[in-house]
């Protein structure tokens, strides 16, 4: 057995679609741009898509659209990608690090903790925003944040890059904050054979200073009306992207099926399974389940062909650069204990049955032998 961690789909359309496009002569932000943000905005219920170079570039893009800058304060959770942070640092804001709850996500619960001691702690900035992250395709819990942030007058801006189409009651990710990010990376729920990502929003003023952002500043071709950068897409992906789109429904829901196939296969043994909360319908980018053996159980899989993960094992608090940059940072509790103990299993929508039955049998044969 071989069985990859994740594994990009391609078919005989999406090859004909790029031979189509390098005919074309049209290769930067071109019709299959305008398409792919037309139908990105539409599949998630947003009025505006801007793509972009990457994820990262997207929350960078909207931070810097909003305004963020020195002397401001932004509230990330630790346990995620560090390119969610990265963008905090890059417009001169500080990050200032949440923990998580039981679904791996932000916890309102210290948000509030945060906001509420902030104006007499000397370390925390002012705070102006929130970036929670839907983090493994589960959503945060958005009515719980979106509550603190009216309260304080304070924006959310939605990292989205490992949850497409995912729902929180009902509603798509990235349509409830000010924007969401998306990432179109190889590994992603979506993906464009190469780097990408977009942001969504319904705010006209935000979506357009993205754009122009995106291509040094200017919307007419020879006048720059502000100083922007080079974050622009290409024609060649984002028809890959359009097609990946037209598909992900289905990718997402033969991820919710795998991830009940191991649900079950799993039940009752002595791994602690992810749980979804009532009001999400997650798109399990991941499937992390933990274990006080972790790392043993890795090794175990390894040599049986099977290849995991783990994200992440250094919480972004406890990052070198970090540390480095702005000092250590107080401790996270929960974000610190599972970080020790996660593990992400296999999963892409065209992994099969037996396959994942295999590996849910390779799991209980290392109990079996550890216990
Ligand atoms: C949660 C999260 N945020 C941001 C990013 C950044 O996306 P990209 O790699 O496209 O820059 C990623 C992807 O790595 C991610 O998983």
């Amino acid at each position: 057995m071989n069985i990859p961690l994740s594994k990009v789909y391609v078919d005989q359309e999406i090859k004909d679609r790029v031979w189509e496009v390098i005919d074309s002569g049209q290769y930067v932000l071109g019709s299959q741009s305008k398409g792919f943000e037309k139908e990105f905005a539409q599949f998630t219920g947003t009025k505006h898509a801007v793509l972009t170079s990457s994820g990262t570039s997207a929350i960078f893009l909207c931070l810097k659209a909003l305004g963020v800058g020195p002397g401001d304060g932004i509230l990330v959770p630790s346990l995620t990608a560090f390119p969610t942070v990265e963008p905090v640092f890059h417009v001169g804001a500080k990050p200032i690090f949440v923990d998580i709850d039981d679904t791996f996500t932000m916890s309102p619960a210290h948000v509030e903790e945060i906001l509420k001691t902030a104006s007499s702690r000397t370390d925390i900035r002012k705070i102006v925003g929130i970036i929670p992250v839907h983090l493994y395709g589960h959503p945060a819990d958005m009515d719980r944040l979106m509550g603190l942030a009216k309260q304080y007058g304070i924006f959310i801006l939605e990292d989205c890059c490992q949850a497409h189409g995912a729902r929180y009651q009902g509603k798509r990710v990235g349509s409830m904050g000010i924007a969401g990010c998306f990432s179109f990376y190889p590994s992603k729920n979506l993906t464009v054979f190469g780097d990408g990502g977009m942001v969504v929003t319904d705010d006209e003023a935000l979506a357009r200073k993205c754009r122009m952002l995106r291509d040094h500043g200017r919307e007419a071709k020879y006048e720059h009306e502000l100083v922007g950068y080079n974050l622009r897409f290409n024609e060649i992906q984002a028809a890959v992207g359009r097609i990946q789109l037209s598909k992900l429904e289905g990718f997402n829901e033969a991820r919710r099926n795998i991830a009940r196939w191991y649900s079950e296969g799993l039940e009752g043994n002595s791994l602690t399974l992810p749980s979804v909360k009532e009001w999400a319908q997650p798109v399990f980018h991941l499937y992390v389940a933990q274990t006080t053996k972790r790392d043993e159980l890795a090794k175990f899989l390894k040599e049986k062909g099977i290849q995991t993960g783990i994200h992440y094992p250094i919480p972004c608090h406890l990052q070198p650069g970090v540390r480095n940059t702005i000092g250590p940072q107080p401790k996270l509790e929960k974000t610190e204990e599972v970080a020790n103990k996660i593990l992400s299993l296999p999963i892409y929508p065209a992994l099969e049955r037996e396959k994942v039955d295999f590996v849910c049998a390779t799991i209980k044969e290392f109990f079996k032998v550890k216990l």
